[in-house]
């Protein structure tokens, strides 16, 4: 099966799943992160090809300095203890968003895990980190303006990124909350109340499964039964 499916997550319902276990949030954080291990390895079996998760958004930083702290704490653990697993996997790791915000360390830890998974070929796996999709247009109409370029394949490129397929939000929300808004021009969306910790590889199926049942016509008509 040739893998071509680009998926975008929109990880949500960490908070609640710990607050319902009277836990500290940053315990559903850290089991948020175990959700996306397993997603991660079912993903290729499942026939995507790339994967968009939404780990922490410009706004997020609007939240206490403790849980950003600890989120942006776990996020550099998890590189350093996943890359090896993710070089064997084949997963490819991008990063979207500011990083001038951010710790030298976790930078660091960004770029090296992004240079050591650089030839994997199963995966592209897109953490969006201090992420905001109308932020990365305005840079993108930057450099349109600089390169005398106003035209959509110029835009696509200066994003840097690629069309979105299926949106999946969990936790009962839904809407984009700035993801990727260009990307997502022709996106289809399925929702779950599923809370992202809890997220299985069984939802992600059924959610696939879903998902090729829709039409997509992009402005047009359903494609003719030949
Ligand atoms: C998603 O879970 C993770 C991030 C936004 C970083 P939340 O932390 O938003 O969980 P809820 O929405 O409070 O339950
Ligand atoms: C969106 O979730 C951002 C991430 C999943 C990282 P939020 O929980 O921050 O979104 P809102 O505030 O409910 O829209
Ligand atoms: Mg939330």
């Amino acid at each position: 099966m040739t893998s071509t499916l680009h998926i975008g997550i929109i990880m949500d319902g960490n908070g609640r799943w710990a607050e319902r276990r009277s836990h500290p949030r940053t315990a559903g954080h850290r089991a948020g992160v175990r959700a996306v291990r397993r997603i991660v390895e079912s993903a290729p079996s499942l026939g995507v090809r790339s994967l968009t998760v939404y780990a922490f958004s410009a706004d997020n930083w609007r939240r206490p300095e403790m849980e950003v702290r600890a989120l942006l704490r776990l996020l550099r653990t998890y590189l350093i203890y996943e890359t090896d697993r993710l070089i064997q996997q084949g997963v490819r790791i991008q990063f979207m968003g500011r990083r001038d915000r951010l710790s030298e360390t976790l930078v660091e830890a960004m770029e090296t895990a992004e240079l050591r998974t650089r030839s994997g070929e199963c995966l592209t796996l897109r953490i969006a980190l201090d992420y905001s999709s109308r932020e990365a247009l305005v840079d993108a109409a930057k450099s349109m303006a600089e390169a005398g370029r106003f035209d959509r394949q110029f835009m696509a490129e200066a994003l840097g990124t690629e069309d979105i397929d299926l949106v999946i939000r969990t936790a009962g929300e839904q809407r984009l909350s700035d993801f990727f808004l260009w990307e997502c021009a022709y996106a289809e969306f399925v929702f779950t109340e599923r809370l992202w910790p809890d997220f299985s590889t069984q939802d992600m199926k059924a959610a696939i499964e879903v998902y090729s049942r829709r039409t997509r016509k992009f402005g047009g008509l359903p494609a003719m039964a030949s």
